[in-house]
């Protein structure tokens, strides 16, 4: 695991976006894992001014989301296909038809989070996967537990979870209390890792990940068990 400071979150952002345009100008038609939350939000920001100005094409590649809270429809303003929407796919040339991020409005969520997982696997996996961490450790929606899950499944949003997304909605009242997810089986089977993250309030969960103890109950440690991950790091 290599680990890089940054002085600010704007560098880490150019840092994360540059490493996911190599992966795909040297392979155009990738698979992209990607995430939602405050953290991606500056390297998606770099990837499309690097669309708009250098003329970094999305056109082949496929993307992946990590999560969906359950309940929420791709049009609910909070729904992270509401998210990825508004801050990539709209401002690039990505074929939403290859955008996949779980259903949360599924009749059948298990159905649907067994369907993702083969998917992910007709897919071959993901050329590059971008994570943030939960101020619980969660990695995608993998809460704190007794054993990692290796398959998407439909989770139960750990207390500190909700509270922390409650800053997106209205009230706490509104975050949804499950969601589907991405299993570690997914994540870790990403041939390139990215996981940023900034702010102060980050740094000893981002410590315990990348140097405590590899447990279910601090999940993102288990991406120390992966080759090739690196960790961008900015106070501010
Ligand atoms: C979102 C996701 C989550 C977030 C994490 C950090 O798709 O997978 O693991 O990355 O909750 O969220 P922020 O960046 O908002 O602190």
């Amino acid at each position: 695991m290599t680990v890089k400071t940054f002085g600010s979150s704007a560098d880490l952002a150019r840092e994360a976006a540059g490493i996911i345009a190599s992966v795909i100008c040297a392979k155009p038609d990738c698979v992209l894992g990607l995430a939602t939350g405050s953290s991606p939000i500056g390297t998606y920001d770099e990837l499309a001014r690097m669309h708009r100005e250098e003329g970094l094409s999305f056109a082949r590649c496929t993307s992946v989301n990590l999560d969906e809270y359950k309940g929420l429809s791709g049009t609910h303003p909070q729904s992270y296909r509401f998210f990825m929407e508004e801050h990539l796919f709209s401002r690039v040339d990505i074929d939403r038809a290859r955008t996949f991020v779980p259903c949360g409005t599924a009749d059948d969520p298990a159905a649907e989070c067994a369907a993702y997982d083969a998917r992910l696997e007709a897919l071959g996996g993901t050329d590059v996967q971008l994570l943030g961490i939960g101020p619980d450790g969660h990695i995608g929606f993998n809460e704190p537990g007794d054993a990692f899950v290796k398959e998407t499944h439909v989770v139960d949003l750990d207390p500190t979870t909700i509270e922390a997304n409650a800053r997106f909605f209205a009230s706490a009242a509104e975050v949804p209390r499950q969601a589907l997810t991405m299993g570690m089986g997914g994540i870790m089977g990403a041939r390139k890792i990215v996981l940023v993250a900034s702010g102060a309030a980050k740094k000893a969960v981002l410590d315990a990940a990348v140097s405590g103890p590899i447990t279910p109950r601090l999940p993102a440690s288990i991406l120390q068990l992966h080759r090739d991950v690196v960790v961008l790091w900015s106070e501010n």
